[in-house]
């Protein structure tokens, strides 16, 4: 069997990548040149832990191959995933133009019976739209469309895609529900097979569910800090009941990244194109639009609103740990508001610092380690939990800092630090 994989992104390079670690002959098709030099000498174009020894592994064994080239390997192919980009437009709804474009493409090339697996996070009626451009150039049926969405976790993108929870098969026949079964037979995972537009559906309400989750312990903790309660015991106790589960109720800056915040705005967008009003939806995403703009008000005041003549350490531009993407990320936004004030910014992140120079104003400093972050300032603040930051030599921060103020907006220490000599703020505690 010839699997052919149709970008070389976060979700593509893991898919190629791991399927060429089952045994499976797999192609990569590539069309940035710079990003397909580095992938031909080697290199992976960001940081996913574990993916690079993967990656060489199975390019060393020559079961994985890059390339630009599409005519010969999609007329050659007998599964084809298309892993492009799908960005969100201003208004909330997905940019299908890449799909569009490559599903084009294929169905000028397809020869013989060809299964197209749509793999990128689309809007539901997206295998309808690439089965009708597959239509145009083809008389005979010789193709299936299968929506096989992914829930790979930036971080933890090897792991996701090794022990998945379910795989999702949203197809018309048993043939191409066969040719899936057959890819991942290794996993030996629960199976949800479905027609198409279920499966598109299931991958936003997915992440939307979790999002929502996110947002709800924000909200709680929001009420702990006005009423003298402690969000994290809140969560532990909720989490012990079984119908809602401990994962996804860590209070922080609101979600990041480059899917929820567009999942939750293109899933409202479906809504409104099908006359379904989701308020739940909506207030999701209005809340964590708001989030870090409440919490630049905890910093001005932390700070009594004077910027003047202060440093302020940010610690993680990142939007999580593991990574170094800074799409939608809560440092980057909350940098951007701080820098609007007259104090001096000093950033560190263990992998974010390239992303983070294009994103932010060359006023900021942009530092080699958390300890030269940290020197002179008057405010730490803490936002994204490496695990680095969690272990800072306090009694070194506390001689680094001007003052000793901590805003800790992933609760990674707690207020036992005041015993240091810490002024100490967290997320839901008061
Ligand atoms: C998410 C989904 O988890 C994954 O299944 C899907 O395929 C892609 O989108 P990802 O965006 O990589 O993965 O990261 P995730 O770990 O889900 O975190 C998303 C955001 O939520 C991050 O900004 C994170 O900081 C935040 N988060 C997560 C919280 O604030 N609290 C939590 O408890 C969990």
């Amino acid at each position: 069997m010839k699997i052919t994989i149709i970008g070389a992104g976060y979700v593509g390079l893991v898919q190629a990548v791991c399927l060429a670690d089952f045994g499976f002959n797999v192609i990569c098709i590539e069309k940035d040149t710079e990003k397909l030099r580095d992938l031909k000498f080697g290199k992976i174009p960001f940081y996913e832990p574990g993916l690079e020894d993967l990656f060489r592994k199975n390019l060393k064994s020559n079961r994985l191959n890059f390339t630009n080239e599409f005519s010969e390997n999609i007329s050659t192919s007998d599964v084809i995933f298309i892993c492009v980009g799908t960005p969100p437009k201003k208004n909330g709804e997905s940019n299908l133009s890449f799909v569009d474009q490559v599903s084009k493409d294929i169905s000028k090339k397809i020869k013989g019976y060809t299964v197209v697996v749509s793999k990128s996070t689309v809007p539901v009626g997206t295998s309808k739209r690439i089965e009708n451009s597959l239509k145009k150039n083809n008389s005979i049926k010789s193709f299936d469309v299968v929506s096989n969405p992914e829930f790979l976790r930036e971080g933890a993108a090897i792991n996701d895609f090794m022990r998945p929870d379910k795989i999702i098969i949203g197809c018309r026949t048993k043939k191409a529900e066969k040719i899936l079964k057959k890819i991942y037979k290794k996993l030996k995972r629960p199976y949800v097979v479905t027609n198409n537009e279920t499966a598109e559906i299931i991958k936003y309400a997915n992440n939307s569910f979790l999002a929502t989750k996110i947002t709800f312990i924000n909200e709680i903790a929001d009420l702990c800090e006005n009423i003298g309660a402690e969000v994290e015991t809140v969560a532990k106790a909720i989490g012990l009941d079984g119908r809602i589960g401990a994962k996804f109720l860590h209070p922080g800056p609101g979600y990041g990244g480059s899917c929820f915040p567009k999942d939750v705005k293109s899933l409202i967008y479906q809504g409104n194109k099908n006359s379904t009003d989701l308020k739940i939806a909506k207030a999701v995403d209005r809340a964590n639009d708001l989030r870090v703009k409440s919490l630049f008000q905890r910093v001005k005041k932390i700070t009594k609103n004077k910027f003047n003549n202060i440093q302020i350490c940010i610690l993680g531009i990142s939007f999580k740990p593991e990574t170094d993407d800074v799409r939608e990320s809560p440092g980057i936004k909350l940098a951007r508001d701080i820098g609007k004030t007259k104090a001096k910014i000093k950033i560190y992140d263990p992998q974010g610092m390239k992303n983070a120079k294009k994103e932010l104003s060359k006023s900021i400093e942009f530092c080699n380690d958390e300890y030269e972050a940290l020197k002179n300032t008057n405010l730490l603040i803490i936002v994204t939990e490496w695990n680095q930051f969690k272990n800072l030599d306090l009694l070194k921060v506390k001689k680094l800092m001007k003052k000793p103020v901590i805003l800790d907006l992933r609760n990674i220490y707690s207020k036992d630090i005041v015993k240091l000599g810490f002024q100490y703020h967290s997320i839901g505690n008061n």
